[in-house]
């Protein structure tokens, strides 16, 4: 199978209109690199994950094996710079690599997301060389795994209230606290932690750090039992006096926040990738059994109830990747795209859990049970609704911005 790690021009070539005046068409084309990449993630999914992708939703089972070949391919890193070990593609080639991934197993997808929009990209944009070097090309090479460890028993959408506390001592942070809702917290090797270093500042009093879980304090505590996204682990974290260089600090102290912030409009490009995926996934399914199954003597597939829903299933998976394509399109242009990442994410989510369901019921009985994939599409497609921030609160950053900036 060939890598991806070739250079790319690969610019966004879908909805954007281009900023030049004559070339202002809209494209909805993709370019032959993006063509390749997305027909190449494919192709691994199909013969690497679907086989086993049953077994370890049921037995919690994390892809190790398969994070490590996605590794290989320029999957980890897709948009860090080939010179700090990535691929150096753009958003809309991750969007179409998730895409695929998650068709087969949004677990893979969800390790795949975080390593990328959560990690490597806030290690890329905030990261001084030295850091770079250390930590995102091994990163974005796939040779190490990261975390996010953002989120606190009482910091979840209210992310600014962290209790976790960093106090300098020298040269060193002393880290105190607990995250829990980790994605990856069991098997990553770096970690991405965000602390309070000044309590009365409180979002403009948080700072990253960069942490390696061989550091002594750190601590992985309970792995969560879930409803879906079962292949992927989800831990909670504890750090008892954890010492943590002034060096491994991420940005400058107080930008904490900010690098959140800006790593999460990312991620949920990522996330609404997910669910576009797992959509799709259901629909193909739906669409497949609906042309085999026979009852009343004919395929149910000629029958105007499996038709309307087929055709609503398809609609709105359609309209979920054009909200993707344009909010990636406009992170490829530099451009601000918050709202555009909350929409496109707050959209996909509801439409992946709204055709996993009807999927379920073009299958009848069969869609029930586990060896038809569309139950675990289900289970799967519901935690997008909720992680990389709930539909509330992308509403609330939708709204903030329509009433600051206008629409
Ligand atoms: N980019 C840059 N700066 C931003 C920003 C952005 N997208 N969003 C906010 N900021 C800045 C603001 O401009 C503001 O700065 P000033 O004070 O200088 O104006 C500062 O940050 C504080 O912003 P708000 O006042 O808007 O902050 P808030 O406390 O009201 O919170 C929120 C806003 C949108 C609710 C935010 O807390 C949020 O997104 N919550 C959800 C958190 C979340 O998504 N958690 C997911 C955890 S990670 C996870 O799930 C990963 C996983 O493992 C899969």
């Amino acid at each position: 199978m060939p890598g991806i790690s070739v250079k790319k021009q690969a610019r966004a070539s879908i909805l954007i209109p281009d900023q030049k005046k004559k070339e202002k068409t809209m494209n909805f084309n993709l370019t032959e690199d993006q063509i390749m990449i997305r027909d190449t993630a494919r192709q691994f999914a199909e013969e690497e994950l679907l086989p086993g992708v049953i077994d370890r939703d049921e037995q919690e089972k994390f892809p190790r094996e398969q994070i490590r070949k996605m590794g290989e391919l320029g999957f980890m890193g897709m948009m860090v710079p080939e010179e700090w070990g990535g691929a150096g593609l753009d958003a809309v080639s991750y969007v179409l690599a998730m895409t695929e991934i998650s068709k087969v197993d949004a677990s893979a997808a969800v390790v795949m997301s975080v390593n990328n929009s959560l990690v490597c990209w806030g290690l890329n944009e905030f990261g001084t060389p030295e850091q770079k070097e250390k930590y995102l090309k091994p990163l974005a090479s796939g040779k190490k795994l990261g975390a996010f460890a953002l989120s606190e028993p009482n910091a979840g959408s209210d992310a600014s209230n962290q209790a976790t506390t960093a106090v300098r001592d020298g040269d060193f942070w002393v880290i105190n606290g607990a995250k829990n809702w980790i994605t990856n917290g069991e098997n990553a090797d770096l970690y991405l932690v965000f602390a309070s270093t000044d309590k009365v500042n409180k979002s403009h009093g948080i700072s990253c750090f960069i942490v390696d879980r061989s550091t002594p304090g750190f601590a992985v505590l309970k792995k969560e039992k879930k409803l879906g996204i079962r292949g992927s682990d989800t831990c909670s974290l504890g750090f008892t006096d954890m010492r943590v260089s002034h060096s491994d600090m991420l940005g400058n102290e107080g930008d904490g926040f900010r690098v959140a912030m800006q790593s999460l409009d990312g991620g949920r490009i990522g996330i609404a990738s997910q669910a576009l995926g797992i959509a799709k996934g259901a629909l193909e399914r739906a669409l497949n059994y609906s042309k085999e199954r026979k009852q009343f003597g004919q395929e149910i597939s000629n029958f105007q109830a499996i038709q309307w829903k087929l055709a609503e299933m398809a609609m709105e998976t359609d309209a979920a990747e054009l909200l993707i394509m344009k909010a990636a399109s406009m992170k490829d242009e530099h451009r601000k795209y918050s709202r555009e990442s909350a929409m496109c994410k707050l959209f996909a989510s509801k439409t992946a859990v709204k055709v996993a369901l009807e999927a379920i019921q073009v299958h009848g009985g069969y869609g029930y049970v586990k060896e038809y994939h569309v139950e675990r599409m289900l289970r799967d497609a519901k935690i997008t609704e909720i992680y990389e921030g709930t539909s509330e609160v992308q509403h609330i950053v939708i709204a903030r911005d329509l009433i600051k900036n206008g629409y």
